[in-house]
């Protein structure tokens, strides 16, 4: 299998944002907004709002100590349902079913692709590593060791840049295979796979760029099979480094090696700090 696009997914930054206009129709501006009022109780099924995002966090900032906590105290309230998440699907599709269009991807685009991927999002978030831990503090706090930046992005050097690379982490850029294959690094990028697989999106999850969560779940699997030699989904058995004493066990194999570099999927919605740059408001009520 070989990919040879690029699927810059749901960059939030300056590009995107530019490039689209806010021409949502008056009918799905309204229920954008309802839905997004913190008085709705469904606000708080987008998962990165219900952590506080991107109130608890700004530039440069590396207090994942902080993060633990607001993940421990999210994680220790109930989950939506699927029943609430479907509801939501229904009535953007009732009020905004005009408005998927290439250009509305900034903004009603981004806004449904965290409403698809927050159950996930929140299984990541709380999975625990054996370091009595979460998985994802873990390879934020390796990836802040080695001086690794969210998209090799200086300006998502923020806990919202951190957060969002590593749920799933899905380039091996600017890592080697043995910090990218990790075992939470592994499980992560499992449960995200399960869930396109098992849910797939009603809608594209790029209008822009006609994605959907299947094509989303090729680049996930071909990333992790190419650069850890591990199987996502029904049969996942994370691979471990330690116990294979195969020294090229950790590198792309020969076939896939030249498209390696052509795989990367870029997932991030961006960091605070570029999310602010670009935004400047446009998107911040919904
Ligand atoms: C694991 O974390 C819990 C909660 O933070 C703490 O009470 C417990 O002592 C920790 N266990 C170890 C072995 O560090
Ligand atoms: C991979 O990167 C890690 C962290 O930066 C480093 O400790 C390790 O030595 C590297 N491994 C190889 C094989 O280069
Ligand atoms: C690979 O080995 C390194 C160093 O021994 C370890 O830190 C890393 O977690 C291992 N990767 C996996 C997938 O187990």
């Amino acid at each position: 299998m070989k990919f040879t696009t690029t699927v810059a997914a749901v960059a939030l930054g300056a590009t995107a944002i530019s490039s689209a206009q806010a021409v949502l129709s008056p009918t799905c501006t309204t229920y954008l907004t309802a839905l997004s009022a913190p008085t709705n109780p469904l606000s708080k099924c987008r998962v990165y709002t219900a952590l506080g995002f991107p109130g608890i966090t700004g530039a440069n900032d590396h207090d994942t100590p902080k993060l633990q906590k607001a993940i421990a105290a999210y994680c220790a309230t109930p989950a939506c349902t699927p029943e609430q998440y479907a509801g939501v699907y229904k009535d953007i599709n009732t009020n905004c079913a005009a408005d998927m269009i290439a250009a509305n991807q900034a903004d009603l685009g981004t806004t449904m692709y965290m409403w698809y991927m927050s159950p996930p999002q929140r299984d990541a978030i709380c999975l625990q590593s054996s370091k009595n831990t979460t998985c994802v503090i873990d390879s934020i706090n390796e990836m802040i060791a080695r001086a690794q930046f969210p998209n090799a992005n200086k300006n998502e050097d923020d806990l919202y840049g951190y957060l969002q690379y590593v749920t799933p982490m899905l380039s091996p850029k600017d890592t080697n295979a043995t910090a990218f294959c990790t075992s939470c690094n592994q499980q992560v990028a499992n449960i995200f796979s399960n869930y396109y697989t098992k849910s797939p999106s009603p809608y594209l999850l790029n209008f822009e760029q006609q994605l959907t969560s299947a094509k989303y779940n090729d680049d996930l699997s071909y990333q992790y099979k190419s650069t850890c030699q591990v199987t996502l989904g029904a049969n996942f058995k994370p691979v471990d480094n330690s116990t294979n004493s195969n020294p090229s066990a950790n590198k792309p194999s020969g076939s896939d090696k030249g498209s390696a570099g052509q795989a990367a999927v870029v997932l991030s919605m961006g960091g605070v700090a570029a999310t602010v740059a670009a935004v400047a408001g446009v998107l911040a009520m919904f």
